[in-house]
C-alpha cells in the first residue's frame, strides 16, 4: 500500500485512516520483534538525516529506528553542512541526492521545504518539522499512544492547550485527530493562536476553539500543553512567563475537572514550571516517556513502509 504518490511523508493530509491504522498495526508488529528480526528489514538502505534545526527526540529516534531496521544512517547539521559556506537548499540535496541515498529525512526552519526537496530529488523524504507548518511523525506517535491508553481517538474529547501559533504538532494534530474522530478543543491566549482558525473551522466541524481554558479541560480525556516557544516570540505576544504560566500553565489544580483518567501528553521539548506543572511532568497520568518510547516504533514503522515501497 503506498502511503502516498511519490512515496515521501510530508504531513498527515495525505493519510487515510487506513494509512494510519497500517502505520500503527506496523509500530505493533516491530515493537514485539526482536533485534535480529528487525535488522533485516532495511539491510543495504541508506537514510541521510538532514537537520537544519535542532532536535533531540526525532533525529535520535529517526537514527535509532534506522540502525534497528538494519540501515546505514549518515547525519548532517546544519552547523556541520557546506550551508555555513552559502550552499542552497537545492545544491545541497542535488549533492546529496548523486549519493544515492534511499531516503531523506529533514527538519528545515522554513515551512514547505521538505515539500520543495522533494519536487526536486526522486528519493523519499520525510518532513521531521517544518517551520510553523506540519509535524506529521509527531502526529502518527501521539495517535499511537492515545490509541493505546483508550483504545479509540473517536468521540474522545482531546484538547491542545497554550502556544498554537509557532506550533506545527498543533497543526498536524488537529489534521490528524479530527480524521479520527476525536473532538479537538484548542485553547490559547488570543494573542497565540492561529490567525487562520477559520480554515480549520471551516474544513472539519470536530475542531473547537474556546475562550475559556475550563471549558477545554473538563472532561477532557487527554490534555497536550504545549511549549512556549521561546525562540519564536515576537515581543510582547505575553506580558511574561510568570503571568503565562498563572493562567495557562497546566497543573493539578486545573486538571481537577477532567476525567478521573486524563492521559497527560507533551510533544517535548518541556518549559518545566510554565506550560505544565513538574508535578504532572513526572506524575502517574503523565504519557511523555511512553511517547518517546512509542517515537521509535512509529519511526521504524514509517521507514520500513516507504523504503519497501520504493523497491
Ligand atoms: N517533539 C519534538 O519534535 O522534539 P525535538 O525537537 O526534540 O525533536
Amino acid at each position: 500500500m503506498n502511503i502516498t504518490s511519490n512515496k515521501s511523508l510530508l504531513d498527515v493530509d495525505q493519510l487515510s485512516e487506513v494509512h494510519i491504522q497500517s502505520i500503527m498495526n506496523e509500530a505493533d508488529k516491530l515493537s514485539n520483534d526482536n533485534i535480529a528480526s528487525t535488522k533485516k528489514y532495511t539491510s543495504g538502505k541508506s537514510v541521510l538525516t538532514l537537520f537544519y534545526e535542532n532536535s533531540t527526540r526525532t533525529r535520535t529516534s529517526f537514527e535509532l529506528a534506522a540502525k534497528k531496521l538494519g540501515a546505514d544512517v549518515i547525519n548532517i547539521s546544519l552547523g556541520s553542512s557546506s550551508v555555513k559556506k552559502g550552499e542552497s537548499l537545492l545544491n545541497t540535496v542535488k549533492t546529496l541526492e548523486a549519493m544515492q541515498f534511499d531516503l531523506i529525512i529533514v527538519r528545515h526552519s522554513d515551512a514547505g521545504a521538505p515539500y520543495f526537496i522533494s519536487r526536486n530529488i526522486d528519493i523519499p523524504v520525510i518532513n521531521a518539522g517544518d517551520g510553523l507548518h506540519a509535524h506529521p511523525t509527531q502526529t502518527l506517535l501521539d495517535i499511537y499512544t492515545i490509541q493505546k491508553k483508550l483504545g479509540t481517538l473517536k468521540n474522545k474529547k482531546i484538547s491542545i492547550i497554550g502556544d498554537i501559533l509557532h506550533s506545527r504538532v498543533a497543526r498536524s494534530n488537529i489534521l490528524g485527530f479530527s480524521k479520527l474522530g476525536a473532538n479537538v478543543y484548542i485553547n490559547s491566549p488570543k494573542t497565540l493562536s492561529f490567525f487562520k482558525n477559520k480554515f480549520f473551522e471551516q474544513k472539519n466541524s470536530r475542531v473547537n476553539f474556546v475562550d475559556d481554558l475550563d471549558h477545554a479541560i473538563e472532561n477532557a480525556d487527554v490534555i497536550m500543553p504545549l511549549r512556549i516557544q521561546l525562540e519564536r516570540q515576537e515581543q510582547g505576544n505575553i506580558p511574561s512567563l510568570r503571568e503565562y504560566s498563572k493562567y495557562w500553565g497546566i497543573n493539578e489544580e486545573k486538571i481537577k475537572i477532567a476525567k478521573n483518567n486524563v492521559m497527560i501528553m507533551h510533544p517535548g521539548p518541556v518549559n518545566e514550571g510554565v506550560e505544565i506543572s513538574s508535578g504532572l511532568v513526572h506524575g502517574d497520568k503523565s504519557q511523555i516517556n511512553l511517547q518517546v518510547e512509542h517515537g521509535l516504533y512509529i519511526r521504524m514503522a514509517i521507514i520500513k513502509t516507504i523504503l519497501s515501497e520504493a523497491k
